[in-house]
C-alpha cells in the first residue's frame, strides 16, 4: 500500500474541522499555539506534502528550502502578506487562502472600532473602571458624530464595499480611494464616490483603512499623510500594522493634529509601539476584526477544503474553491 500524503498544521485550529484532513492525508499537528522559527518551521515542510498555515507563520524561501515534497501551502486568512508567493510558484507549490467567508464579519469589526474610536468608548470605559465617575456631567468624554459624517475608504475590495454598504443606514457620505475605480453599479450599490489618495485624506471624518499590504502600502499613512487629514478626524486600521507608521501617528495625536485613533493590527505584532499604549484616545484591540466563532470556524474549513483539492483529493480534486496562484511543477503539462 502506498504511503499516505502528509500534511502540516502549524497551530491549534478547530480540531473537528482539521480532522477532516484525517480522511485523506497523515496529520503532523502542532498542539500549542507556536512561533516557529524558520529552521523549525523548514523542518516541518521537509516532511510535508501540503500545509495550513496562520499569519503567525512566514513562509518563503528559507521555509521552504529543500520541500521537495510540498505542493500545496493553504493560508487560514484572506490576507496572505506572510507567503511569498512569488517563491512559491517558483517552487510549484500551490497557495490558497479564504476570501469572502469574513467580510461580512470584517465589515461589522471595522465598524465597531471606528465607532468606539470616534465615541471614545475605550477611554471611556478605562476611565469608569479605575473610578473617576464622581456624577453625570454635560461636557465628559465628548466625542464626534459618526452618522451624515464623510466616511473615506482606503482599499475598496469587498470589505470596503461592505464597510460602505453599512455607511448608507449611518446616512453617511462614503468616499473611497482603490487602485483602480470600481464599476459604476458597484459604486452605486455601495454609494460611494471615488476620489484622489489626497482628497481622501483631506475630506474624511472618519478613515478606515482595508488594503492589502505591500511593499506599496508600507507606511502609506505616514506623517506627512496624516498631515493631509483634518485635526478633528479619525483614523481606523483593520488591515495590517505596516500600513501605518506608528511612530508618525503618534506624533500627529500628541499634537493634537488627529482625534483619535482604532488599532486592531500592529507593525510587529504582537509586540506593541509602546508609544501607543501611552495614547488616551486610541482604542487597541488584538486583531480580532474576523474574530466571529462561526467565521473563523468557516475560514480554518475553506482552507481546509483549498488543502484537499490542492493536493488532489475530495470532490474538488484539483480545484482549490480560493487559489492565490497556478504553479505548474516541473515534468507537469498545462494542458
Ligand atoms: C485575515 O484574514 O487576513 C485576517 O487579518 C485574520 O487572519
Amino acid at each position: 500500500m502506498s504511503e499516505r500524503p502528509r500534511v502540516w498544521v502549524s497551530q491549534p485550529l478547530f480540531d473537528d474541522i482539521v480532522a477532516r484532513l484525517g480522511e485523506y492525508f497523515e496529520v503532523d499537528a502542532t498542539a500549542a499555539v507556536t512561533q516557529h522559527t524558520p529552521e523549525a518551521a523548514n523542518a516541518a515542510l521537509r516532511r510535508a506534502d501540503g500545509a495550513l498555515v496562520t499569519l503567525n507563520d512566514p513562509i518563503g524561501a528559507a521555509q521552504i528550502a529543500g520541500a521537495t515534497r510540498l505542493r500545496a501551502i493553504a493560508n487560514v486568512g484572506v490576507g496572505y502578506n506572510n507567503l511569498d508567493v512569488p517563491a512559491l510558484s517558483a517552487a510549484g507549490i500551490l497557495a490558497s487562502n479564504t476570501p469572502d467567508v469574513l467580510t461580512e464579519t470584517t465589515a461589522d469589526f471595522g465598524w465597531a472600532l471606528m465607532m468606539a474610536t470616534a465615541r471614545r468608548v475605550g477611554e471611556a470605559e478605562r476611565w469608569l473602571r479605575e473610578g473617576h465617575w464622581q456624577r453625570w456631567s454635560f461636557d465628559s468624554l465628548l466625542g464626534s458624530d459618526v452618522h451624515g459624517a464623510t466616511l473615506g475608504i482606503l482599499g475598496m475590495g469587498r470589505i470596503g464595499q461592505a464597510i460602505a454598504r453599512r455607511a448608507v443606514g449611518f446616512g453617511m457620505r462614503t468616499l473611497y480611494h482603490n487602485r483602480s475605480r470600481l464599476p459604476e453599479a458597484v459604486e452605486r450599490e455601495c454609494a460611494a464616490s471615488y476620489v484622489g489618495f489626497d482628497e481622501l485624506l483631506a475630506r474624511a471624518d472618519h478613515l478606515i483603512l482595508v488594503l492589502p499590504y505591500s511593499p506599496q502600502s508600507h507606511h502609506l499613512i505616514d506623517a506627512a499623510a496624516l498631515a493631509k487629514m483634518q485635526p478633528h478626524a479619525t483614523l481606523t486600521n483593520i488591515a495590517r500594522g505596516g500600513i501605518v507608521d506608528e511612530d508618525a501617528l503618534c506624533d500627529a495625536l500628541e499634537h493634537n493634529r488627529l482625534a483619535a485613533a482604532g488599532l486592531d493590527v500592529y507593525e510587529g505584532e504582537p509586540k506593541l509601539n509602546p508609544r501607543l499604549l501611552q495614547q488616551r484616545r486610541v482604542v487597541l484591540t488584538p486583531h480580532i476584526a474576523s474574530g466571529s466563532l462561526a467565521t473563523r470556524r468557516a475560514m480554518v474549513s475553506l482552507a481546509v477544503d483549498n488543502l484537499i483539492a490542492a493536493l488532489g483529493y475530495g470532490p474538488d480534486a484539483g480545484r482549490p474553491p480560493s487559489p492565490l496562484n497556478a504553479p505548474v511543477r516541473a515534468g507537469e503539462s498545462v494542458g
